[in-house]
């Protein structure tokens, strides 16, 4: 950009029709704010500054907008007396040296906005006089919006908001999308002279077109084809369909990027997600928040992944993951919780119907059944028998436990926290680990098996469980006595 750009985002709107505590510029579309699409976008064009105007919930906004954008400059207009008066309150609160070259102004409900539509758009500006180029639409049904009046000759005269419209004027189908740029010392000259005499009785930003044509400066209008970049969401109707299309719009780039996606209706990616070549997603995926996908991975169907990043040739099936790590040509699910803190290695395994959380679980190590492992570290093969439970709470405080290497632990066992089972040792079925195992030892905790003999005949005589045990012991007497001696160990 040859000219020094400083931008100007509209946000003090009331947003009421979101019936919302939420203000509506913070609502989220893809992972992030409708104020955070139009800053995002923005900041492509690397301005000087940029001033957002806020007024209605403005506490919310500004913390907002500041935590995006720590070097925004806050404007705040106490009531929302029009787009000129927003602007002018914008410029009051800019450093005269920063009221050079070119000011852009856009709104900050419109979360389509891409930064190369309005870098395309100061170009075309830039290679002008135009004391005002406006960023415009041809649209089938131009209601609600201010019309782009030209003459003859083409050369734009004015906007004319809808309600001050002749009927003529109202026909005319294309619109300001509310998208400007201006000469910045126009703009300076021109905001002490916009009025309030009109439907609304507001200060419209939009009558500067008027007043530079007075001064005897042009102004210029170029349509954008894609018009949704430039529109609004006002309820949560229109935020939805809004967010379908952005959706939609990072699906289709990740598709042409290599991206196998079977079902783009019942997939949603976040504008922060980044996926490798040859990823497939299943149907039912959603991609949250910085997930990131490694090559050949295979995701889905019906898992929900926030902040999680997923290994190359990883298999992830109906699962769902916060800030999780999964290694390359591991396996997830069907199935699992996979909770903050969970690290897989490569080729690990986390199984059906586990829940993890702070476990560091090694290379080609497998929790594959019915478990839950959290605060743990597990070392590389080892095998976590079925049901087993990593009892980290004792009721005030979490403590860690450590697996070591190739470590065979028997099913439905429970590591009372703080534990430390050595590596290559073993753990009988139903063990209570409660001290540390050295490595090597097999640990069983659970009592000798005993068995009571004919307990069913002498306690349930004449139940349908005692003749079956008689039965059972008239065969056997035949082949030989049945003992009541206990099992071996
Ligand atoms: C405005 C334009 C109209 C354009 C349309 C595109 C004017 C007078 N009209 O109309 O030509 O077609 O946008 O959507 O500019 N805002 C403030 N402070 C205010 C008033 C508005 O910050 O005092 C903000 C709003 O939060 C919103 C934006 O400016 O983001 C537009 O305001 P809105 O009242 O919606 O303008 P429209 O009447 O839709
Ligand atoms: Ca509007």
């Amino acid at each position: 950009m040859s000219s020094q750009v400083t931008v100007i985002v509209l946000a003090a709107g009331g947003g009421t029709r979101m019936k919302s505590k939420t203000a509506k510029v913070l609502h989220p579309i893809a992972g992030r704010s409708m104020v955070g699409h139009v800053l995002a976008a923005v900041s492509e064009l690397r301005p000087s500054s940029v001033v957002t105007v806020v007024g209605h919930q403005r506490e919310q906004v500004a913390a907002h907008v500041r935590e995006l954008l720590p070097e925004v400059v806050l404007a705040v207009q106490e009531s929302q007396d029009g787009t000129g008066h927003a602007v002018r309150v914008a410029w009051e609160a800019l450093p005269a040296d920063e009221r050079t070259g070119t000011v852009l102004i856009a709104y900050a409900d419109t979360p389509l906005l891409e930064g190369e539509s309005l870098a395309a758009f100061l170009a075309a500006h830039a290679q002008t006089d135009h004391a005002i180029s406006i960023l415009s639409g041809r649209v089938a049904d131009p209601r609600g919006y201010g019309r782009v009046i030209r003459d003859d000759a083409g050369d734009v005269t004015a906007i004319v908001e809808e309600k001050d419209a002749t009927s003529e004027q109202a026909a005319v189908d294309e619109i300001n999308s509310g998208i400007l740029a201006f000469d910045a010392d126009f703009l300076d000259s021109a905001l002490g002279r916009i009025g309030n005499d009109n439907a609304k009785g507001e200060f419209y930003l939009t009558d500067t077109v008027a007043i530079a044509r007075a001064d005897g400066r042009t102004v210029g209008a170029y349509p954008l084809d894609d018009v949704m970049q430039t529109e609004g969401a006002n309820d949560r109707a229109q935020l939805a369909v809004l967010a379908a299309e952005k959706n939609r719009r990072i699906l289709e780039r990740w598709m042409r990027d290599g991206v196998t996606i079977i079902d783009p209706a019942s997939t949603w990616i976040d504008v922060d997600v980044t996926l490798a070549e040859d990823v497939t997603i299943l149907p039912g995926v959603q991609l949250l928040g910085t997930t990131a996908v490694a090559e050949d991975a295979v995701v889905g169907p019906d898992c929900t992944l926030k902040d999680c990043e997923i290994g190359a040739g990883a298999r992830v099936v109906r699962t769902h993951g916060e800030l999780a790590v999964i290694g390359a040509d591991a396996n997830v699910g069907p199935f699992s919780y996979l909770r903050p803190g969970t690290e897989l290695g490569e080729g690990g395994k986390i199984g059906a119907f586990v829940e993890t959380k702070n476990a560091q679980i090694g290379d080609g190590a497998k929790v594959p059944h019915l478990s839950y492992v959290g605060d743990a570290s597990i070392g590389e093969g080892t095998n976590i028998g079925a049901g087993a439970i990593f009892a980290n709470y004792d009721g005030v405080n979490k403590n860690r436990s450590t697996v070591g290497k190739q470590v065979k632990t028997g099913v439905h066992n429970s590591f009372v926290a703080p534990v430390t089972i050595g590596d290559g040792a073993a753990t009988g079925a139903g063990a209570v680990i409660r001290a540390d195992v050295p490595p090597g030892a097999l640990a069983v905790s659970s009592p000798a098996q005993r068995h009571y003999g004919d307990w069913a005949q002498r306690k349930r005589a004449g139940t349908a469980q005692a003749a079956a045990a008689e039965a059972a012991a008239a065969c056997e007497n035949e082949d030989g006595p049945a003992g009541d001696q206990s099992p071996e160990e």
